[in-house]
């Protein structure tokens, strides 16, 4: 996923907008909980959360946003709830494909589809095909997304790739493991959001967030908007990004091991 080796632009400065925002959209059920609504209700309410930030993020020109939406672990949910979920991803892709694809994103669905049902799965390709060429964005919907999962699979394809003698064991490093993961070719998040006050990444992203910054607000999701957004870019470009080597307090002789 990572395209660059040595610090970006906004390294040692921070200055520089993200290109890459990753959010976990957390809160749905607390928001709906603190009404006295069925947490569903606080997923529908989430839904148009997304829809105004995939809207802020293009007009912010944010080139990819990847958005939490399901996890692996989500599946020990009631029954009702996951099929809610389910029926609100469906409910995305067919009422606001259309839209997307006229405002140039390009929609890539990353997680394992095998437990999918058909009809999401015939959804997610059709998704992917109709947009496939869009540049103005792209928008990674983490559906049925756990992050070891998705790099035990990469170390499953690494192996498949050594017997068939594509690869030699000894050629394997960061870039073979990162183009086997499902955000191959995107570019590592620079920031990661997550709402609701809780402060963890739960599965999301681990390999590609070893340098991404983390924004944690209080708002829970069906509440976020590009002023929330535009909140976390701030504090983001504010934030002394490293990536291992030193910051200017180097020169200043302060320096600690510089992360
Ligand atoms: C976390 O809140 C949110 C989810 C598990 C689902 C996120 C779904 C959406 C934002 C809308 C649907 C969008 C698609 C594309 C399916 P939570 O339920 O864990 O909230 P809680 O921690 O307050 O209970």
């Amino acid at each position: 996923m990572r395209e660059q080796r040595s610090p970006p632009a906004g390294a040692h400065g921070g200055h520089a907008p993200p290109r890459h925002v990753g959010v976990i959209m957390d809160g749905n059920g607390r928001w709906a909980a603190t009404r006295g609504l069925p947490r569903i209700e606080g997923h529908r309410r989430g839904l148009e959360a997304l829809r105004r930030t995939v809207r802020a993020a293009g007009d912010l020109g944010i080139e990819h946003l990847t958005v939490y939406s399901f996890s692996s672990e989500n599946w020990r949910r009631p029954a009702q709830e996951v099929a809610d979920l389910m029926g609100l991803l469906k409910r995305f892709i067919r009422n606001d494909l259309a839209d997307l694809h006229r405002n140039g994103v390009r929609v890539r669905v990353i997680g394992s589809r095998d437990d999918l049902s058909s009809d999401i799965r015939t959804l997610l390709v059709e998704a992917e095909e109709l947009t496939r060429a869009n540049t103005n964005m792209t928008l990674h919907v983490a559906f049925n997304y756990g992050s070891r999962q998705e790099i035990a699979v990469a170390a499953r394809r690494l192996a498949e790739d050594v017997v068939a003698g594509r690869i030699d064991p000894a050629e394997i490093d960061e870039k073979a493991l990162e183009a086997r993961l499902y955000t191959a070719g995107a570019p590592d998040p620079d920031l990661i959001i997550r709402t609701s006050g809780e402060e963890r990444l739960s599965n999301f992203l681990l390999w590609q967030a070893a340098y991404s910054e983390f924004v944690f607000l209080p708002v829970h999701w069906p509440d976020f908007d590009a002023s929330a957004l535009a909140e976390a870019l701030s504090i983001y470009m504010n934030r002394q990004r490293r990536f291992g080597g030193l910051g200017p307090a180097a020169t200043a002789g302060n320096a600690m091991t510089g992360s």
